[in-house]
């Protein structure tokens, strides 16, 4: 690296002046940043949701949060008006308002689910074979379910073909996040004999000490393909909890919760939940897996849990159609996505061709990825003649741009 610095730095900016004025109490935002809201308070006021110990055997009647029952036979629940399954959107959107989450009948039709739930045990089994199991202290996890069946890409797109409520899902999630959205992950989520439940939490907590206190900034879609209940680990979850966390605000306290339930849900059914939801995976007490894939979908600024533009394959990604894309991350917009620079100019809708980042990827599989190195006017004509897979883009781009306009 050139040697740029002065010869002499003003006393401001040395690092034991910065350190000397940097004092815990003079820091911008620190007491935000380090509240452990709300989240502490929740543990502070609810001491029976502290997750159990991985060390020792899970300890069952003393009122943890796992030991539970479903919502029709717990003494705190049975009465009150819980969601059930139904196809009736009108019914969904009260019940998602109320409870923070609304179930949906047969949204997978009984050959999708039979196919889907065939799918994750081969693929648990197979990466089971292959020694590259991804296990949790709940179950194995099977990621990226993308690459790994076709009724995966047709679930992410709403297509009816894979998941027959599809149009419904597309609905209710553009009313939650906005038109735009795109997907955060979709994974299998085990429930292994034996297990120990997952420490409750919600899905937007990355955005924690932040609470969005109108819309969520993520909703997840639980796509059930065998029946759940108390005995198998169906999900935890605190109903109307999401209220407690918009009361508490950002940085704010969670005071006493109700009881957490096991969810009671029969194959095919899909669980549509806010992501201020508390919940997290049961107990399965049975002697057989239990599986359930999530696919959590978020805001098209955030960062995604599953980094999609490395992982999808590249067969996959040939026959995607433009939604499918979308909402892997491949539409570059103005704040987001965007490589080289190429996508500032995207408007993040289907098919903008000054969005799309797929020549980047493209390039990235054939190995002849070029980026733009440091030029100046006096560079080599090898240096400025090279073919940069950014100028690529541009050309297709206006090149697309064009055909879209005749
Ligand atoms: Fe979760």
């Amino acid at each position: 690296m050139e040697d740029t610095a002065p010869s002499s730095i003003p006393r401001a900016f040395w690092p034991e002046t910065v350190a000397a004025w940097s004092e815990a109490q003079d820091q911008l935002f620190r007491s935000f940043w380090r509240s452990g809201q709300p989240l502490k308070s929740m543990l502070e006021n609810n001491p029976w949701l502290q997750p159990p110990s991985l060390k020792e055997p899970l300890v069952w009647g003393q009122g943890g949060y796992w030991d539970t029952a479903v919502g029709r036979e717990h003494a705190y629940w049975q009465d009150q008006d819980l969601p059930q399954a139904t196809q009736d959107i009108v019914q969904m959107r009260k019940d998602f308002a109320r409870w923070g989450y609304c179930l949906i009948e047969d949204g997978l039709s009984p050959a999708q689910c039979q196919a889907f739930l065939q799918r994750l045990l081969n693929q648990a089994e197979g990466e089971m074979a292959a020694g590259i199991q991804q296990i949790t202290p709940s179950g194995q996890y099977v990621n990226t379910l993308i690459n790994k069946g076709d009724q995966f890409a047709g679930c992410i797109q709403h297509d009816p073909r894979a998941v027959q409520a599809g149009p419904l899902l597309e609905q209710l999630t553009d009313e939650t996040l906005g038109k735009g959205w795109i997907c955060h992950s979709f994974l299998a989520n085990g429930a292994d004999p034996g297990g120990y439940p997952q420490a409750l939490h919600m899905d937007q907590g990355p955005l924690l000490p932040w609470v969005t206190e109108e819309a969520p900034a993520l909703v997840n879609t639980m796509f059930i393909p065998q029946d759940v209940d108390a005995w198998n680990g169906g999900t935890l979850i605190i109903p109307g909890s999401h209220k407690a966390v918009i009361d508490a605000g950002g940085g704010g306290v969670i005071e006493a919760l109700p009881p957490t339930i096991n969810l009671e849900a029969k194959a095919g059914t899909i669980l549509f939940f806010d992501g201020r939801l508390i919940h997290g995976t049961g107990v399965n007490r049975s002697d057989r897996k239990r599986f359930v894939a999530t696919m959590s979908n978020v805001k098209p600024w955030m960062r995604t849990q599953e980094n999609w533009v490395v992982s999808v394959a590249p067969d996959i990604l040939a026959q995607a159609s433009p939604k499918l894309r979308h909402r892997l991350g491949f539409q570059a917009l103005t704040y987001g996505s965007t490589v080289e620079g190429f996508g500032l100019a995207g408007n993040g809708r289907l098919e903008d061709p000054w969005g799309d980042i797929r020549t980047f990827r493209e390039a990235v599989d054939q190995g002849d990825y070029e980026r733009v190195r440091s030029l100046s006017g006096s560079s080599s004509p090898d240096q400025l003649q090279r073919n940069y897979t950014v100028g690529q883009a541009m050309r297709r781009a206006k090149a697309g741009h064009k055909r879209q306009k005749t």
